[in-house]
């Protein structure tokens, strides 16, 4: 490779004068994927529930040079992401990507859960999306490009016990992706899933902290260790860049090999 194909590959996942939404950017793969998206140069709004962490997470993007700003919001709260999006066009009219990130996951025998996790669960992986969407997709339409990311999980794909609840809500957002992807292919928007495998997030906090758990889990990934959450970000990064124009309504695993077992 020379030099000028060097740069031109690097310009192909460029992101300058590009406007990117990042839900659950406060921590884990929310946080890597704003700053890879930063880094490469387009501004980056950061959004989740608790206003510290996020405020951390958009100055460390902004100590290192890169555009960010943050709101606080409740992807799973209906008047929230409309508040959202109203403080959003104040700052521009414009939204190039949409990064659905923002996840929980509760773990429990299926006669354990109560409604009430049921839905909240339900609320924040699935009807979140939905309304980032409802909401955002008008801001996105009519640039001739635009990237809708979400992020499924090896879950999507695979099931493990006592996971009925986040299998559910994953395996739904599978859905979910391939029909806006069809939706959206007229308006020259891709949208596609990104289902990682076990990446050592606080998500995983419960497993992390237990060694017996991490012992069995790292045993059941054939490369043997957690992913690092700048390795999705890489991905997601390409999958926002022009380079990857072609790809859309499908879902890129990135699990250490899990699901290939
Ligand atoms: N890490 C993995 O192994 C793994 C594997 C497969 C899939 N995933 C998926 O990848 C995504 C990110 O996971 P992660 O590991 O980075 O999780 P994480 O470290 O627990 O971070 C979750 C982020 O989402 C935010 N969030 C949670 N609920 C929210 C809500 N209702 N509204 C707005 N923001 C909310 C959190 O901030 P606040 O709490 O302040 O809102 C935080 O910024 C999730 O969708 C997860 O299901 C992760």
């Amino acid at each position: 490779m020379n030099a000028r194909s060097i740069a031109s590959s690097m310009a192909d996942t460029a992101l300058h004068g590009k406007v990117a939404l990042v839900t659950g950017a406060s921590k884990g793969l929310g946080k890597a994927i704003a700053a890879a998206l930063a880094r490469a140069g387009a501004e980056v709004v950061l959004v989740a529930r608790e206003p510290r962490h996020l405020e951390d997470a958009a100055s460390q993007i902004q100590s290192l040079g890169g555009c960010a700003w943050c709101h606080a919001a409740d992807v799973a709260d209906e008047a929230q992401v409309a508040e959202l999006a109203r403080s959003f066009r104040q700052r521009s009219p414009r939204l190039d990507i949409l990064v659905n990130n923002a996840g929980i996951n509760i773990r429990k025998p299926i006669a354990d859960f109560t409604l009430d996790e049921w839905n909240r669960v339900l609320a924040t992986n699935l009807t979140g999306p939905f309304l980032m969407c409802r909401s955002f997709v008008p801001l996105i339409k009519g640039g001739g490009f635009g990237r809708i990311l979400n992020l499924t999980s090896m879950m999507s794909h695979v099931a493990l016990p006592e996971r009925t609840l986040y299998a559910t809500t994953k395996a739904g957002l599978l859905g979910f992706t391939r029909a806006l992807a069809l939706e959206l292919a007229p308006d020259r928007i891709t949208v596609n899933g990104i289902s990682p495998g076990p990446c050592a997030t606080e998500i995983n906090r419960p497993i992390l902290e237990n060694p017996e758990l991490t012992r069995s889990f790292l045993s059941r990934i054939p490369l043997a260790r957690w992913g690092d959450p700048g390795e999705v970000a890489a991905l997601a990064l390409f999958l926002c860049s022009e380079k990857a124009g072609f790809i859309t309504g499908t879902d890129i695993v990135i699990d250490g090999g899990w699901c290939a077992q």
